[in-house]
């Protein structure tokens, strides 16, 4: 005999509802007994006691703030945060170290191509080794060619006349300039990896999918980093729950869209076309999985920084009309009256412009810190005794913070200090590791740079830009990329000339 027994609908799924929330409480009191287990048994020094405990929150917005305080007063530039494994330093020797002269010995390692795994598999930033090596090399050749530099600067100056000037011009109401930015940025590096147009800075602003999935998934692998131990997002995504059951969405959504479209070149032919896909197309012809990895890598490097890098930019601005006024002297001594975009000539000639640029990343680096990890034990110029597989993070925001670095006005906005005799001067890579340094320094350095700066001269020259609301310092939002929480609402209105 047999019994069947058919659970009401609504009693299957108070059966469920209740599984799943029983596991929910269980594993946050598991969570939580793993972070006080950490707290007690790593270290109870004055740093870990205050990081473990939050209390740096009582007196900094940040905890890159917090971790530039600390750098400031140790006397090597060098602090070891024990219940992270993670040394951290301000020290251009180290810095110097890490990334030229033991580049071997500091690979991005295996804890940090766990967590971007997923979303970016093989791609360029997530390996080390013979695969890196690979993909370095490919690149190179592709982004030091003139046609891809040109071809980028086409996308960008066409994004800004076309949508960013008449957006700003429409709106005398508050906006988000921080959301503008990344709609604008987002637009142009899916343009230039894939030859696609999300169309995001579109007058209606619309919710572009591929741009929400692409953000979920970036700032839920983020989040994997914060937790208390790796083990917790692991057992999540073997269960397929929460935060990795939508990470899994989001990764789904890019990868179709990135499947779709190489699909879609291969069908159609991609020898004529000038997109980075297409480029590399030609190189990988048999491979897609890992031609979606590449290409996905490049979105990820290039959309949120160049946004960071104008939001940082555009806020020191407001509040220094002094360095706001010598650079529309220079867009005027090099530019024609009713000239609105410059050109690639117009903008190398722009010292002063230039200068500005990188002393704002200076302050606000969009990448705000970065870690290795030791594959031997090593010991670093200063004298600090590195464990193998130890975590090693050099810290430009707070480098670009150091007295001893920048001297005693290191937190005033003064793009003087790059010129000499009116000449920019860059400065030693290792001093101001922004883009990185060494073997592995960015890749799109001069393409972000001709971007900031044709947004700033179109910007600056034809509206005057104000941030409202708070005079105090931004507060960021923990991820990959310095995000102001809450946006940066600004006023814009044309300029009367
Ligand atoms: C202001 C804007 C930018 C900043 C501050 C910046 C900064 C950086 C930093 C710090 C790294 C090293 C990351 C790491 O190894 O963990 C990096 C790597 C990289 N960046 Fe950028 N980046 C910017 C814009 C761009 C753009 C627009 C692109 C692409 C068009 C790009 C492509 C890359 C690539 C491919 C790498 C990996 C290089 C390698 O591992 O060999 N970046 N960038």
């Amino acid at each position: 005999m047999k019994f069947e027994v058919a659970l009401p609908y609504s009693m299957a799924t108070t059966t469920f509802t209740y599984f799943f929330f029983s596991f929910t409480v269980l594993f946050s009191f598991f969570s939580f007994l793993l972070f006080l287990f950490r707290m007690k048994a790593c270290c109870n020094c004055h740093t870990c006691r205050t990081y473990l405990t939050f209390s740096w929150t009582s007196h900094f917005n940040n905890l890159c703030d917090w971790y530039t305080h600390l750098l400031r007063n140790s006397p090597t530039g060098t602090i070891h945060v024990h219940a992270l494994a993670n040394t951290i330093t301000a020290n251009p020797d180290n810095v110097h170290h890490i990334l030229k002269t033991r580049f071997h010995n500091y690979p991005k390692g295996k804890p940090f191509s766990a967590i971007l795994g997923d979303l970016l598999g093989q791609g360029i930033f997530n390996v080390d080794g013979h695969a890196w090596m690979f993909q370095r090399k490919m690149a190179s050749l592709e982004l030091g060619s003139v046609a891809i530099r040109s071809y980028a600067l086409d996308i960008v100056t066409r994004e800004i006349q076309s949508r960013l000037l008449p957006i700003l011009a429409a709106n005398d109401a508050v906006l988000d300039l921080q959301d503008i930015l990344r709609r604008f940025s987002f637009d142009n590096i899916c343009n230039f990896s894939f030859g696609l147009d999300p169309g995001c800075l579109h007058p209606s602003l619309p919710v572009s999918p591929l741009a929400q999935a692409f953000d979920q998934a970036s700032r839920l692998s983020a989040e994997r980093a914060m937790m208390a131990s790796p083990l917790i997002w692991k057992v999540k995504r073997l269960l397929n729950v929460g935060s990795e059951k939508k990470l899994k969405e989001a990764i789904r959504v890019v990868n179709d869209l990135a499947e779709g479209l190489i699909k879609q070149r291969r069908e159609m032919g991609y020898s004529t076309r000038k997109d980075l896909l297409s480029r590399f197309m030609s190189s990988i012809s048999d491979n897609d999985a890992y031609l979606r990895d590449i290409v996905v890598s490049f979105l990820l490097a290039g959309r949120d920084t160049v946004a960071a890098a104008l939001t940082g930019f555009f806020w020191l601005l407001s509040r220094n009309g002094r360095v706001q006024s010598r650079i529309r002297e220079e867009l005027d001594r090099f530019m024609g009256p009713d000239e609105e975009i410059a050109s690639f000539h117009q903008l190398r000639e722009m010292h002063y412009l230039n200068a500005a640029v990188y002393e704002s990343m200076r302050l606000y680096p969009p990448v705000q810190f970065d870690s290795k990890f030791a594959a031997e034990d090593d010991v670093l110029p200063d004298g600090t005794f590195i464990r193998k597989g130890t975590r090693v993070t050099y810290h430009p925001y707070a480098m670009g913070r150091m007295e001893r670095i920048w001297g005693p006005d290191c937190l005033e906005f003064r793009p003087e200090r790059w010129l000499q005799d009116g000449v920019f001067l860059p400065e030693c890579p290792f001093k101001y590791p922004v883009f990185q340094a060494g073997p592995r320094v960015c890749l799109g350095k001069e393409l972000a740079l001709v971007e900031m700066k044709s947004v700033v001269a179109a910007l600056v020259r034809r509206f005057d830009i104000r941030v409202v609301g708070s005079n105090s310092e931004p507060r960021f939002v923990p991820g990959l990329t310095a995000t102001v929480r809450g946006g940066m609402p600004v006023r814009v209105s044309e300029r009367r000339r």
